[in-house]
């Protein structure tokens, strides 16, 4: 088993038995997650909306120690999309506070494990205040060089793609026989990150509700029925066991079959 899954995951508990079955050598870089169902979860339990939304950061802090422990080297979370500002102006004013507090409180956590903060979306339309925060967790932890957090604010994925085009466009002449795929992908917000491996969805839904469009082309989809203020670890060990029985064939064959 892992070296830091010991001590962490109960004995004899389904969590360990998960962890068991896990081949360190084929875990995943990168884990984007559509984190969705938090308003459903609160609605179950007669609550309002926004209670749903914290317990969901609850998720988050168990998510984010899991995938660090499990050597996960990028982890994206999908936390507010380009889409989300149709919702009752309150409830969108909570979401931002709410990720305020969060990372009031996170900080330390993240210092201490090593992680590093970044962001994909338009920061700039999002609350002040909480922008202020961003930028200051972001100083604090750019030169951590664990696993890296990335947020996806004010996120949507055809707007990253005519962003970076765009600027992609304003270099200067870009003649059109210059442009290739990992040209293009320098301009996207993710420039740098390994495209995700594996791209969970909770809550049941089957969409991609706009997220990382360009860079999930050979992601593995697992979508799981758990609203996201239920999601534990013991549900991302299970996504990370269905993922090592994948076969990715990125197109080819693979292992190579018959004659050609
Ligand atoms: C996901 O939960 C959080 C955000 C989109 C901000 P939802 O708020 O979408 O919850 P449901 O889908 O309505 O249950
Ligand atoms: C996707 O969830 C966005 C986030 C999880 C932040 P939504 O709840 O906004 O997606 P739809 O509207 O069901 O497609
Ligand atoms: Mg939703």
């Amino acid at each position: 088993m892992l070296e830091k899954l010991k001590g962490y995951l109960k004995p004899g508990s389904p969590e360990e038995k998960l962890a068991a079955q896990l081949d360190p050598k084929r875990m995943p870089r990168h884990v984007a997650i559509i984190m969705d169902g938090n308003g459903r979860w609160a609605g179950k339990r007669n609550l309002p909306r926004i209670e749903g939304h914290r317990a969901g950061s609850k998720s988050v802090r168990e998510v984010v120690e899991a995938c660090a422990r499990l050597g996960i080297e990028v982890l994206t979370l999908f936390a507010f999309s380009r889409e989300n500002w149709k919702r009752p102006k309150r409830e969108v004013a909570r979401l931002w506070k709410l990720l305020e507090e969060y990372l009031k409180k996170e900080d330390k956590v993240l210092m201490e494990n090593n992680l590093r903060l970044k962001t994909i979306g338009r920061l700039e339309d999002i609350p002040e205040s909480t922008r202020r925060q961003l930028e200051r967790v972001m100083a604090l932890t750019s030169s951590n060089s664990g696993m890296q957090i990335v947020m996806a604010l004010n996120y949507g994925g055809r707007m990253e793609i005519v962003d970076a085009a765009r600027r992609w466009a304003l270099q200067g002449s870009v003649r059109p026989e210059d442009l290739d795929e990992d040209g293009f992908s320098r301009f996207l917000d993710t420039a740098g990150l390994p495209d995700p491996d594996l791209l969970i969805r909770t809550s049941g839904e089957s969409r991609i509700s706009n997220f990382l469009l360009w860079q999930i082309a050979y992601s593995e989809i697992w979508i799981t029925k758990v609203f996201w203020p239920e999601f534990r670890k013991a549900h991302l060990l299970e996504a990370l066991v269905e993922f090592q029985k994948r076969e990715r064939r990125f197109g080819a064959l693979c292992p190579p079959r018959g004659r050609g």
